[in-house]
């Protein structure tokens, strides 16, 4: 029987190329859409240069694909008009994988619930979820907070923070809560969606079991550097301006950054937990995904 074809999309990406890695050892063919050749250089994967705003590029990249996976994200091409990118490339995205005859797709996401003024980084993740589910295919939704791991955005700005700032004024924002999740695990939930058809068509929030604010995650991360950290949350501070000094300070490109840290005033925890019935995991907690993080950068 022929092996079913998988494509990963976004495959160069901080979540693509783990997932990418962990598809290696099941039995289906793997192919990636880059943009730029080279990029990928795993064995066994069939890699297709194109690009979700080139149309064009895209029907070689989907004949006879059975499930894709949606991981794409404009936000590092820049700040300005990454949402109208985002809507685009979902759109190109839906066209293709229907004339293609796409089964499935799995796309990740972000938490956040629709009128809860919500900041245009996750509104937008959201619309991307509704140009999705709009394609005659099915799609999986898994919804997540910040991802931990190495050379993770929102993960790369926290450690930043920790090591070069002892003393912090934030806005009030920082006493958010929110639900990190290890990447591995997310990379786990990724590959057991593609594996339980339970999961077609399904919406699921995906988080790790910890639910803390920002503020005690920079400060658990804090301790695990050995650092005493101060925090000093302040009603003036609005995101669009700590997201300067923060630009300043951190490796992240600030039209990653500013679009996250206008994100910290949505809570974003897991609304239900249905995934943890059909793809049971034991979660890594908060403290052991920045202690395996740290561990893979060192
Ligand atoms: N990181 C987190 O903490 C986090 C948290 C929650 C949810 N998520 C979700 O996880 C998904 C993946 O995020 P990530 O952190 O892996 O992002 P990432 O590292 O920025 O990767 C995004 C990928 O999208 C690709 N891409 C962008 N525009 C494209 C286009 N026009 N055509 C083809 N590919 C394009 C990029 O390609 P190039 O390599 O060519 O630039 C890159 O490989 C996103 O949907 C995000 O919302 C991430």
């Amino acid at each position: 029987m022929n092996r079913k074809i998988v494509l990963v999309t976004g495959a160069n990406g901080f979540i693509g190329r783990r997932l990418i890695h962990a598809l290696r050892a099941e039995d289906l063919q793997l192919r990636c859409l880059v943009r730029k050749a080279g990029a990928i250089s795993e064995e066994n994967i069939k890699i297709v240069q194109g690009d979700l705003l080139e149309p064009a590029t895209l029907p070689a990249a989907m004949a006879g694909v059975d499930t894709a996976y949606y991981l794409v994200h404009a936000m590092a091409g820049g700040r300005a008009g990454f949402e109208r990118r985002d809507r685009e490339a979902a759109e190109n995205f839906v066209r293709a994988a229907e004339k293609a005859g796409v089964r499935r797709v799995i796309y990740l996401g972000g938490l956040g619930e629709t009128g809860d003024d919500l900041s245009e980084h996750l509104k937008s993740r959201l619309e991307v979820a509704d140009i999705l589910r709009s394609g005659t295919f099915a799609t999986t939704f898994l919804r997540a907070a910040i991802i931990i791991g190495a050379g993770g955005a929102s993960f790369e700005m926290v450690k930043a923070l920790v090591e070069r700032l002892p003393v912090m004024i934030t806005p009030r924002w920082v006493t958010t809560l929110c639900q990190p999740i290890a990447v591995e695990d997310v990379i786990s939930y990724l590959v057991g969606c593609l594996k339980d058809e339970r999961t077609t068509g399904g919406t699921f929030d995906i988080g790790g079991p910890d639910v803390i604010t920002y503020k005690e995650m920079m400060e658990r991360f804090g301790r695990i550097r050995g650092r005493n950290l101060y925090i000093l949350p302040v009603p003036v501070l609005t995101p669009r301006l700590s997201s300067y000094w923060v630009g300043f300070i951190t490796p992240v490109a600030p039209s990653v950054s500013m679009p996250l840290i206008e994100g910290l005033k949505n809570e974003v925890i897991c609304r239900e937990h249905a995934i943890r019935d059909l793809i049971p995991l034991t979660l890594t907690s908060y403290d052991d995904a920045v202690l395996r993080s740290l561990a893979a950068e060192a």
